[in-house]
């Protein structure tokens, strides 16, 4: 047997465990592990190296991914499925794992009805996929914010500033959201719930005049101003998944306050530095159960399917299943998160 594994769109810390698993377990039970370069893009240009545990044994702390990743979409591309599948059979490849968030296991659940056998990987700082509690990646990244956070309450405090802090996550709030409340966060805002500019002037107001001077306000990148059309964003780019670049409403933000409180107000973007980190112990140890869990799964001829947490078990969801919306935040989690910060 000859499996072929890929890492697609964003990194996330915690891939290269995936990785290492995956080949690991490959070997013991005498199976071939060959890496496509580059995402999807790997196998539209038949970029890929045969992998061995002697060489990669050391990556399980090393952020990134070996294998290097892409958001190419094969499906943007005229007869991008035909040529996957030409390429695939030129690899001499058994069966796929996909590593990835939504856009790369959507590929792979086209890819997959129409006949490859393919495991898919959740992997997203994001945190943003159903039918799981764990996606590679996001526990390193709250963890990374939460300490971000942390460290700008220190100098706001210094400088009796607010600070705006905008994270990352896309239109789920959920990096925002736990960093937010780990760091103690004076104000969190996420796309879930969307709110009004003068709200948040007016928490600003009121804070000041009890005499808070210093404050740092958590929001995340795809947060919904109630009365704006979408989120805030610095141009119209799209990506090949047709996803717009996410940022800039913590400088909107910050600007509105300093306009309109007159208080001294930074915004501050920390962006992809959330997305690099040594891993936590439980990205290593979730990858690594996710990659015995995939190879298990081939060898037992079951694929179209992706691997979960579900109470405390890896267990195996089909596509159809996880890929339907994203998972976002409740409103009664955010309520329990309002116990901090009422607006
Ligand atoms: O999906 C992961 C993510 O980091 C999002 O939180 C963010 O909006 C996006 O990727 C950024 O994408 P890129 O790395 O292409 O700039």
């Amino acid at each position: 047997m000859r499996i072929g594994l890929l890492t697609g769109g964003g990194d996330a810390p915690g891939l290269n465990a995936a990785i290492r698993s995956i080949v690991k377990r490959c070997e013991k039970y005498g199976f071939e592990a060959v890496g496509i370069k580059h995402g999807w893009a790997g196998i539209l240009n038949n970029e890929y190296i045969e992998l061995s545990y002697e060489k990669i044994k050391n990556i399980i702390g090393k952020s990134g991914t070996i294998l290097k990743t892409s958001r190419t979409n094969p499906l943007k591309i005229d007869s991008g499925v035909d040529i996957v599948e030409k390429n695939v059979k030129k690899m001499k490849l058994d069966a796929l794992i996909a590593i990835g968030g939504d856009d790369t296991l959507g590929v792979a659940k086209i890819l997959s009805e129409s006949g490859l056998k393919i495991i898919g990987i959740p992997k997203t700082i994001d945190n943003d996929l159903k039918e799981t509690e764990a996606t590679i990646g996001f526990d390193t990244a709250i963890n990374t914010a939460m300490q971000t956070i942390e460290n700008l309450k220190v100098t706001s405090e210094s400088h009796n500033r607010v600070i705006v802090v905008e994270i990352m996550g896309r239109h789920a709030g959920w990096i925002a959201f736990y960093s937010g409340i780990a760091a103690g966060a004076d104000l969190i805002l996420i796309p879930e719930q969307p709110f009004r500019l003068t709200d948040v002037i007016d928490f600003v107001k009121k804070k000041n005049v009890l005499g808070q001077k210093s404050l740092v306000i958590v929001v995340a990148e795809g947060a919904l101003i109630s009365d704006y059309q979408g989120p805030v964003t610095k141009n119209s780019r799209v990506d090949q998944f047709g996803h717009v670049f996410l940022g800039g409403i913590g400088d909107f933000l910050a600007r509105e306050i300093q306009r309109t409180v007159k208080v001294e107000t930074r915004a501050i973007t920390p962006a992809h530095i959330i997305r690099g980190g040594s891993p936590t112990a439980f990205d290593r140890v979730i990858a690594t159960r996710y990659g015995i869990k995939s190879v298990d799964l081939i060898k037992e001829g079951k694929t179209g399917v992706m691997v979960a947490l579900q109470n405390g078990e890896v267990v195996s969801v089909p596509f159809s299943k996880t890929l339907i919306a994203g998972k976002m935040v409740s409103e009664s989690l955010y309520e329990e998160g309002k116990t901090f910060f009422t607006f």
